[in-house]
């Protein structure tokens, strides 16, 4: 199963505005996740590497996160996951009553935007003045074990989010244990990139279009590798098998959203 990576090895060609790239399959193509106009949802059990994922992807992120046209934020309700690139991010709720402010304000900025957009432009373009917004939600599930009355407000919220904010720059990457729509009522509205990471076949199979199970994805014959990813891009109707670059926590906080804090770092040149 695993080839080589040929010319690859050891370099992961450019992430773009368009795509970024996490890295080199193991057929040898570049894995390209769209974060243009796709949102992601990834699953896989605990362990499996949910956050090692998240963490590259990041890494992948800062650069246009520096340059004023992304903007992360974030959900962490486990007030784990998130805190070491606190950095990157310009807000993290990490309680259900912040978490549910947090997306009022997003719902707020969308409308904003589109109705400027509705006056002005019909596509939106990514600029300094309408930077992408991508909202990372770390542990979907745990958004959902709320009361009743929680839940489904989140359930608006995000359904709005998802279902909208494609159009106008508004982008949410999921993270969760658990696949099942009992767990994330939002699932089917997710149009996107999947990355099924280790899992069950029960799981993988409510998970993954039937397209995806044929195209050969069986995150269910993972070995216990953490970090493998099955991605599945409904776009190109393709999927691809590869592990995630491996980011160490010092490299995690090191991110940052201040690109000063950058050009600080780098030596000045003698004249
Ligand atoms: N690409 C990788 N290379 C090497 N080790 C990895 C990689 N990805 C993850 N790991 C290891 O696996 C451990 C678990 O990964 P991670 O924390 O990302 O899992 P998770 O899916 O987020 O789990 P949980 O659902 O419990 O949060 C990490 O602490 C790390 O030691
Ligand atoms: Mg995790």
């Amino acid at each position: 199963m695993m080839r080589l990576f040929g010319r690859w090895f050891g370099r992961t060609p450019a992430s773009t505005l368009d795509s970024l790239c996490l890295g080199i399959d193991y057929s040898g193509y570049p894995v390209r996740v769209n974060w243009q106009d796709r949102c992601l949802l990834a699953i896989g059990e605990s362990g499996s590497g949910k956050s090692g994922l998240l963490a590259s992807m990041l890494v992948q992120a800062e650069p246009f996160v520096q340059a004023g046209l992304v903007q992360l934020y974030g959900i962490d309700l486990k007030q784990l996951e998130l805190s070491a690139s606190s950095g990157l991010f310009e807000r993290i709720a990490v309680t259900p009553d912040d978490a549910l402010h947090l997306l009022d304000e997003l719902n707020m900025m969308m409308t904003k935007r589109t109705e400027h957009m509705a006056g002005n432009t019909r596509d939106y373009t990514t600029s300094a003045q309408f930077p992408r917004v991508v909202l990372v939600i770390d542990e979907l599930a745990q958004l959902f074990r709320q009361d009743t009355k929680t839940n489904r407000e989140f359930q608006n919220r995000l359904t709005a989010l998802l279902g909208m904010g494609r159009a106008c720059g508004f982008l949410v990457w999921g993270f969760s244990q658990n696949p099942r729509k009992e767990a994330i009522p939002v699932r089917d509205d997710f149009y996107g990139t999947t990355i099924a990471l280790r899992m069950g076949e029960a799981e993988a199979k409510l998970l993954l279009p039937s397209t995806a199970l044929q195209a050969g994805l069986m995150p269910w014959t993972f070995p216990d590798i953490p970090g493998l990813c099955g991605m599945w891009d409904p776009d190109e109707r393709r999927a691809s098998l590869f592990r995630t670059t491996w980011v160490d926590d010092d490299q995690l906080r090191s991110l940052t959203r201040d690109s000063r804090a950058c050009s600080a770092a780098v030596p000045e040149r003698a004249a």
